[in-house]
């Protein structure tokens, strides 16, 4: 059985790419509030102080007491606040952020931001920033009606133009009782859009082809051959990858974890099912990592039926292999042109840059990552050793989710020469 690199890794502090960020979280009215309080807590647990400003609307939805007591700070509602020197919050406010984000931004707030309103601190403070210094991302809320009217899409299109970062919106039941678009996105959403908005975009206009987790070859139809892998470290690869601009699409075995944010994910369960999958998306694709454990074998025939115990014995099970889907790749036309650069996993329990090394040509790819199995599986941290044709560069060990973003840019690095 195969047992590549994986589980796994999401989101310590210490690894976050917004630790020892100054955002100025801003809230104008609408009953999504009631997210900001658990974005504020999520975005403080990720490291970032969080200067929280409020718009009288907002206050009506939910008390500035609740945001102190969650960012640490004193919140900010009004442009006379006299706690400051000057008594220029909108000045100083702005000028010591790395960015403003308004969530929830009201259709009426962004209106009001579209014409460089500012009768109010929020208002002020975003038409007072340093454009080129200070982006500004709205997280829009309101009503689907709202959302889906002519002004608001105009205002978001010419908000957009201006520069202004706009994220999209949820789907679903809406506080009024109605149906649609026009939610705030989830706080773990905003969260990784933040994550991703300060990533450095390595990898925009590549294409992410990922393989993750366990594969599952039936012996009957209860009963079956897995493995370990978690798929976590696969996961965190394909985070990283979209969070770095990539398109990326995941094809995952039989794994517990939810889809990151931005990833298009193909489910399968065998190794010949996997094949299957990605061999044509392979096609359109100029990365391919194959983060799977996949079987090297499978039995030759499933049982259509329980195997039964009162049959006698033990079952005689016959084996057959299983397509080696980076082999295949990295011997394939795509490949071999250039246009798809293959990168594989190697969990090993001893040796390790020796056996990584021959498994890389053994495989005919440029990049392999070898760890430590045992020492992997089933945990949130892992070390990788690089090799390639020059030789090897360890990663010590760390959360794999930091491990990912390294791998990341360690792969865009070599897609430049
Ligand atoms: N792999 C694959 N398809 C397979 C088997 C493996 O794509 N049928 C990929 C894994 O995803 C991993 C790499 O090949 O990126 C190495 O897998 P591993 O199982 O360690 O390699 P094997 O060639 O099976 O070698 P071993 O004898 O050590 O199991």
């Amino acid at each position: 059985m195969s047992h590549s690199a994986q589980d796994g890794a999401t989101g310590a502090s210490s690894s976050s790419i917004l630790a020892g960020r100054r955002l100025v979280l801003g809230l104008s009215g609408g009953i999504a509030c009631y997210k900001a309080a658990e974005l504020c807590r999520a975005l403080v647990k990720a490291g970032a102080s969080v200067q929280v400003v409020m718009t009288d609307a907002a206050a009506q939805f939910i008390t500035p007491v609740t945001m102190q007591a969650l960012s640490g700070r004193p919140v900010y509602t009004s442009q006379w606040d006299a706690r400051e020197g000057n008594n220029m919050a909108h000045i100083n406010l702005s000028r010591e952020a790395d960015a403003i984000l308004v969530a929830p931004a009201s259709a009426d707030f962004m209106a009001k931001l579209l014409h460089g309103g500012a009768d109010e601190l929020l208002s002020l403070m975003c038409l007072a920033r340093p454009l080129e210094q200070v982006p500004l991302i709205l997280a829009p809320a309101m009503n689907r009606e709202m959302y889906a009217h002519p002004a608001t899409q105009r205002n978001m299109a010419q908000l957009r133009a201006d520069g202004t970062t706009v994220l999209g919106v949820g789907t679903g039941e809406q506080a009024c009782g109605e149906t649609g678009d026009g939610r705030m996105l989830e706080p773990e959403d905003l969260l990784e859009e933040l994550q991703a908005f300060f990533t450095p975009k390595t990898l925009r206009g590549q294409h992410v082809l990922l393989t993750a987790g366990p594969t599952y070859e039936a012996i009957d139809p209860v009963r079956g051959i897995t493995n370990l892998s978690s798929g976590k470290m696969g996961f965190a690869i394909a985070q990283a990858a979209w969070r770095a601009g990539a398109e990326v699409t995941l094809v995952a075995g039989p794994v517990a974890l939810s889809t990151p944010r931005g990833v298009r994910r193909v489910d399968v369960k065998s190794a010949e099912q996997m094949w299957r999958a990605v061999e044509p998306l392979a096609a359109g694709a100029s990365i391919f990592i194959a983060a799977a454990a996949v079987a090297d074998w499978r039995p030759a025939q499933a049982a259509p039926q329980k195997i039964k115990k009162d049959a006698g014995g033990s079952p005689e099970l016959q084996f057959v292999e299983n397509t080696d889907i980076l082999a295949s790749l990295a011997q394939s036309a795509r490949a071999r042109s250039g246009a798809l650069f293959c990168v594989g996993f190697a969990a090993e329990s001893h040796d390790l840059e020796a056996h990584a090394q021959a498994k890389r040509l053994r495989k005919g790819v440029p990049l392999l990552v070898g760890n430590i199995g045992p020492a992997t599986f089933g945990q949130d941290d892992n070390a990788l050793l690089l090799v390639d044709e020059q030789g090897s560069e360890a990663l010590p060990r760390a959360s794999k989710q930091l491990l990912a973003a390294q791998l990341v840019a360690r792969i865009a690095q070599r897609l430049k020469h």
